[in-house]
């Protein structure tokens, strides 16, 4: 079996465009899986993982758990809200009480920029990074671009505009990472206080008008304003920044193409996305969705196997 160059998936900066394709062909393997009547295979039996989450969570933490279950690994989730994090106990002292139960596999999402890379360095476990601060989101930016290759047919030479809270965003950094390494052209779009000051430098578009954006992309992958992130004001108001960036369906019926779009969720509704834009047959946003079920199964099953 083809292995993935790496035992930890900490990021896409440092995997490789074949470590890619190895998920996305075990990902078409795990999807056929998912769709029949009976959805679980016993690759994982005897594998325990534990699910540790410090920062709230919807799609990733279910689509991890499902994954994990489909798999038939044993599974343990951990939510520091209502843990002894509360009671003062350190990253560290959590972690190695949780593998002191022999875990195998660590899935973990933290506010903390680097926080999985700095547990690498003290655990023998496989860590996933679930999302660490405004880094890195791997796993999501893998089920996107799984979910453009499915879509177009392929992500080589295909353009992408990211738009919206760019400088808050962990899924852009990931995605920008997992475009280029598969041959995507990139475009960042959004009002110029929330775009970061290095992001030209990764080699990406830049444009201030989400209009000229629209009517370049092939994919529009449109990113949630993170309120809970900005500690001050880098718009007015929430509705301004509909009115300048929102994206509605009316846009999209305008433009001379078909495009697609896509978002990570959670959207906030009426303002990066209408209501009748996320619920078009423009958008990709479910499937996303589905996807990531497959997407996890492949990266969970390869680490498993990785020898690196
Ligand atoms: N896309 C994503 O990370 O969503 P959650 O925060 O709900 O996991």
């Amino acid at each position: 079996m083809s292995s993935l160059s790496q035992r930890h998936l900490l990021g896409i900066k440092n995997i490789t465009a074949k470590d890619i394709e190895l998920i996305f062909e075990t990902a078409d393997t795990f999807k056929e899986v998912i769709n029949r009547p009976i959805k679980k295979v016993p690759s994982l039996r005897d594998v325990t993982i534990a699910n540790i989450f410090f920062e709230n969570s919807t799609r990733t933490r279910l689509s991890f758990e499902l994954a994990e279950k489909r798999l038939s690994a044993d599974v343990v989730n951990f939510s520091a809200s209502n843990s002894s994090v509360k009671k003062g106990e350190t990253l560290l002292d959590t972690v190695h009480n949780i593998l002191a139960m022999k875990v195998d596999m660590v899935v973990m999402r933290h506010a903390s920029v680097g926080a999985p890379h700095f547990l690498s360095r003290h655990i023998k476990a496989n860590i996933v990074n679930a999302g660490d601060g405004t880094h890195e989101h791997p796993t999501q930016a893998l089920l996107d671009t799984f979910s453009i290759r499915e879509k177009l047919g392929d992500v080589q030479g295909k353009k992408v505009a990211i738009i919206g809270d760019i400088l808050h965003s962990r899924v852009a950094l990931s995605n920008i990472f997992a475009l280029q390494k598969l041959g995507a052209k990139v475009m960042v779009c959004g009002p110029p206080t929330l775009l970061p000051k290095f992001i030209a430098s990764l080699g990406v578009q830049v444009e201030l008008d989400v209009k000229k954006a629209l009517e370049w992309c092939d994919v529009a992958n449109v990113l949630r304003i993170q309120l809970e992130r900005q500690q001050i004001k880098y718009f007015p108001s929430l509705r301004e920044y509909a009115l300048y960036y929102g994206i509605t369906k009316k846009m999209l019926d305008n433009l001379k193409k078909q495009i697609v779009i896509m978002h990570p969720g959670p959207i906030n509704r009426g303002v990066e996305l209408s209501s009748d834009a996320a619920d078009s047959a423009h958008s990709i946003i479910l499937d996303q969705v589905e996807n990531g079920v497959a997407v996890r199964m492949a990266v969970l099953y390869l680490l498993a196997g990785a020898t690196a």
